[in-house]
């Protein structure tokens, strides 16, 4: 029998030690914990610290995925890490994930669309597998977004935190992927940039002074459109999937903030407790957000088989999507 379908078998999550709190923040930045609670929901997010990188991340959250699943990095076909915050310019960050492993010689690469980027990574992987070519991938969203801050920014210092979250994904006779919504557009690129070392403006002393390798953000267009785009990109992939906003089971978005969240759900109709946040403890986690929340809510055994999850993220690029899932195993 050719088996034509993909579910996931197996979750993992992971955030460096080093906790910063609303309170820390106001030790160095003109904000306070009422502010940036009653504005984002956030609480504490987690920050590697000098030694830490993506790689080492991402391999957390895979080697706890591998347990999860029963499985060895040897039984894995293929490695994706998303992430806007690779170790390195390149290698590809999901090439010395899947060394680290001990997969060497597997395929490996990184996809780069910002906090869309579990969205596009849940799509590619699905397509490798539905199609035939891998059996199993991993999928690694991980960031470390607190590298590429600016820690003298309270608009955008407060907001990012850094983890990252892996799923194993498995041929299977069911088929749990749906319908995806995918976009992209490139017209605005000053409402959310970080610049890094690019071909546009590599990075120079004057690029450095101007601090062109942070992330800059205009905070109230972004968030307009983060809603827009998530209540959009829901709607369209349920009905490219033939199912209603009733039929879900659990809603996972991106945790850029709890208003967007919030008022997405509201337009949407969802009841609290079908929309997962834990943006209190993490903050933004760009790629590494939604895996991250996937895998705390299964492994609280809060999903069941036959449910139905959207996954949807709006973020840099701009670019959004979102993902229609039903839970297998
Ligand atoms: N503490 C205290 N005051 C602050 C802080 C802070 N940390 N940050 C900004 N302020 C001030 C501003 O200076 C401004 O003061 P002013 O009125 O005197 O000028 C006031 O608070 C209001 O600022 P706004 O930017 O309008 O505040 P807003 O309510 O929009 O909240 C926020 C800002 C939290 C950034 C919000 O706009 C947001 O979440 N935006 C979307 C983020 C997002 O979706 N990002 C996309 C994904 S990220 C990715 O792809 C990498």
């Amino acid at each position: 029998m050719s088996l034509r379908g993909v579910k996931i078998v197996g979750v993992g999550h992971y955030a460096p030690a080093r906790v910063v709190t609303n309170h820390d923040l106001e030790a160095w930045l003109d904000t306070t914990d009422e502010w940036i609670t009653t504005r984002t929901g956030m609480k504490r997010r987690h920050w590697t610290s000098d030694n830490e990188a993506t790689s080492d991340l991402a391999s957390a959250a895979a080697e706890a995925a591998l347990v999860h699943a029963g499985l060895q990095a040897a039984d894995v076909d293929c490695f994706i890490v998303a992430t806007v915050t690779p170790d390195y310019y390149f290698p590809a960050t999901a090439c010395l994930v899947a060394t680290r492993l001990g997969a060497r010689e597997k395929p490996a690469f990184d996809i780069a669309i910002a906090c869309s980027g579990f969205i596009y990574g849940l799509t590619i992987a699905s397509g490798l597998i539905r199609s035939g070519v891998y059996r199993r991938v991993m999928l690694i969203g991980a960031e470390s977004l607190s590298k590429i801050l600016d820690k003298e920014d309270r608009s955008t210092a407060i907001l990012f935190g850094d983890g990252a979250g892996a799923v194993i994904l498995e041929r299977s006779e069911e088929d749990s992927f749906l319908a995806c919504d995918l976009g992209a557009d490139g017209s605005r690129p000053e409402l959310l940039y970080a610049h890094g070392s690019g071909s546009r403006e590599p990075l120079d002393h004057a690029a450095l002074d101007a601090k062109l390798h942070l992330i800059h953000m205009q905070g109230r267009e972004t968030f307009k459109l983060a809603v827009n785009k998530m209540v959009e990109s829901t709607g369209s992939v349920l009905s490219k999937a033939n199912l209603n906003k009733a039929d879900i089971a659990f809603l996972i978005p991106h945790q850029a903030n709890k208003r967007i969240i919030d008022a997405t759900a509201r337009y949407l109709g969802l009841p609290e407790d079908k929309v997962v946040i834990n943006i209190a403890e993490y903050g933004n986690t760009s790629a590494a957000s939604i895996p991250m929340a996937l895998s705390e809510t299964v492994r609280a055994g809060r999903v069941k088989p036959g449910d139905l999850i959207v996954f949807v993220a709006f973020g840099g690029g701009l670019s959004w999507g979102a993902v229609a899932w039903r839970w297998a195993q």
